[in-house]
């Protein structure tokens, strides 16, 4: 087991989940934690996060000491190298006279097992403002970069290892060969630890925070949500009622298909709401984005509200809330609001339930495998992303019947089609918008005066950034037939060429 000692920075996550992706245990605890508790854990080997403070000043973040007197293998990364630094005898860090942020080259004069089958030069990714001045007793510096002296350090009598870039970054690219040496080379671990054993941990977890109570879940049809009830239904059985709140903006065959999954085959206690006259009726006439997503926001509360009213005594709620949505909605960082993202953060708090979020820890890739492991079916568990807002904010201006009947059209050919060509799983999201505009063009000698439908697709990591796909010319030219062909109301089809940024994925 590998304890990871969070003092706050971006990244700690990213060092579990490396290390889960070699098949290892970790946890993660806050930096203070009791020197008993430690041992408790009895990890084999300790990481040292990185985190925004300065070991400088007074009141930073500290660790006990007696973590050094463990006779286990420690690393220190960024800051948590310039702590161990800090509180090893001898050790001096102190401001550096300029910064270093981004890549920078490391060339490496030691190392070891550290640094084994990596190249002496190569690429990592720096973030610091602080920088070791001197060494502890009994540590060498084994590589530096242009602005750093002591960019990687050493103690190999004692197992002890500072690198004060970011090892579990992508930008670092030999990162996870050195995550792997430690892990393998030095502290000697198991690879024996896998998705079923966290799925066995959380269940755990989950039957031991809830006991007896009552829990309820939403439905989105997404993955996130359909992973977390599974996983929730899977621990604690029929205490658990899911509500689907149809809004009527969901896509083809969507409400069919998360009704028959859950309801039917996973026989999940489900309470299914059609909402989707009064939707319809709250967004007539609406037509400015943000407007759009507070009126759905604040609906579907009201509406899931009202139906967990009905259920008595429920004192928890799943969320499906996953890593990358505490990231973005400036759980760990700050971050301006481009669009309000209405399914982060959720429900009211006056609903006064306490949240129960399995996937809290994961990323989007690893609740795909839980999935998988969980046996919800494919098209649920590869489902590209998909807004809480649905269609509506992929209907520019108005929404009504009319146009959601278009956009599903058009949209569920893109859908086939993406498949069809086996391109789905590759493509972050591929879908339609329906813009608030007609152009004349002409069928079998007539005019007509239709609407056009974008076809959007983008390749991305998460969503942050994105870039256009390059999907194949016979692609596009199938998707453009059938859609004018298939969907009466359109005439033509035209294909959104822009990157995010300066483009956001979604039209609104
Ligand atoms: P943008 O359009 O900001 O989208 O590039 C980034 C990702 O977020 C999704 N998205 C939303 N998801 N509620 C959501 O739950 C929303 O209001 C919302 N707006 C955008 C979008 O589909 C993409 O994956």
């Amino acid at each position: 087991k590998i304890l990871i000692l969070d003092f706050g920075g971006q990244y700690s996550q990213l060092i579990a989940r490396r290390i889960r992706e070699f098949n290892v245990y970790s946890v993660i605890k806050a930096h203070n934690i009791s020197l008993a508790e430690i041992k408790e854990i009895d990890p084999a080997a300790i990481i040292l996060s990185g985190g925004p403070d300065s070991v400088t000043l007074a009141g930073a973040p500290g660790v006990n000491q007696g973590i050094f007197e463990l006779q286990i293998p420690i690393m220190g990364i960024c800051y948590g190298m310039q702590l161990m630094a800090q509180l090893l005898e001898g050790g001096v860090v102190e401001k550096a006279e300029h910064g270093e942020y981004g890549k920078a080259n490391l060339e490496i004069f030691s190392g070891r097992e550290i640094f084994k089958d990596i190249d002496s030069n190569t690429q990592v990714w720096m973030s610091h403002g602080d920088h070791v001045k001197q060494l502890p007793d009994g540590f060498e510096r084994i590589a530096q970069t242009d602005l750093t002296e002591t960019a990687a350090m050493a103690d190999f009598e004692r197992d002890f290892y500072g690198l004060q870039f970011h090892p579990e970054v992508n930008h670092t690219l030999e990162g996870k060969t050195m995550l792997h040496n430690f892990l393998f080379k030095i502290v000697k671990a198991q690879a024996s630890w896998n998705m079923a054993d966290y799925i066995n941990e959380e269940i755990e977890a989950i039957r031991n925070q809830v006991g007896k109570g009552k829990v309820i879940c939403g439905l989105s049809g997404g993955v996130d949500s359909a992973v977390a009830s599974a996983i929730v239904h899977k621990a604690i059985g029929d205490q658990l009622t899911c509500i689907f709140v149809d809004h009527g903006l969901l896509r083809k065959g969507e409400a069919k298909q998360v009704r028959r999954t859950f309801g039917e085959e996973f026989n999940i206690p489900l309470i299914y709401v059609d909402a989707r006259e009064r939707f319809l009726d709250k967004l007539s006439g609406v037509s400015e984005p943000e407007e759009k997503r507070k009126i759905i926001g604040e609906e579907f509360i009201k509406v899931f509200d009202e139906e967990a009213e009905k259920l008595e005594n429920v004192r928890y709620l799943v969320q499906g809330t996953i890593y990358s949505d505490v990231i973005e909605s400036g759980g760990t960082e700050k971050s301006a609001t481009i669009k309000s993202h209405h399914n982060v953060g959720g429900l009211p708090d006056e609903m006064n339930l306490e949240l129960v979020e399995p996937l809290h820890f994961l990323f989007k890739d690893e609740v795909r495998k839980i999935g998988e492991v969980l046996g919800l079916p494919e098209e649920i568990v590869w489902r590209q992303p998909f807004p809480g807002p649905g269609l509506a904010i992929r209907i520019i201006g108005n929404v009504d019947k009319a146009k959601l009947n278009i956009l599903r059209n058009a949209d569920a050919i893109i859908q086939e089609e993406i498949r069809d060509a086996g391109l789905y799983k590759e493509i972050w999201q591929s879908f339609a918008v329906l813009p608030d505009l007609r152009s004349v063009g002409v069928m079998g000698d007539e005019r007509t005066y239709g609407y056009p439908i974008i076809l959007r697709a983008v390749n991305s990591d998460d969503a942050m950034t994105a870039d256009w796909a390059r999907l194949p010319y016979e692609l596009m030219q199938s998707i453009s037939n059938r859609i004018v062909n298939q969907v009466a109301e359109v005439n033509r089809v035209v294909y959104d060429i822009t990157s995010k940024p300066p483009g956001t994925i979604e039209w609104e």
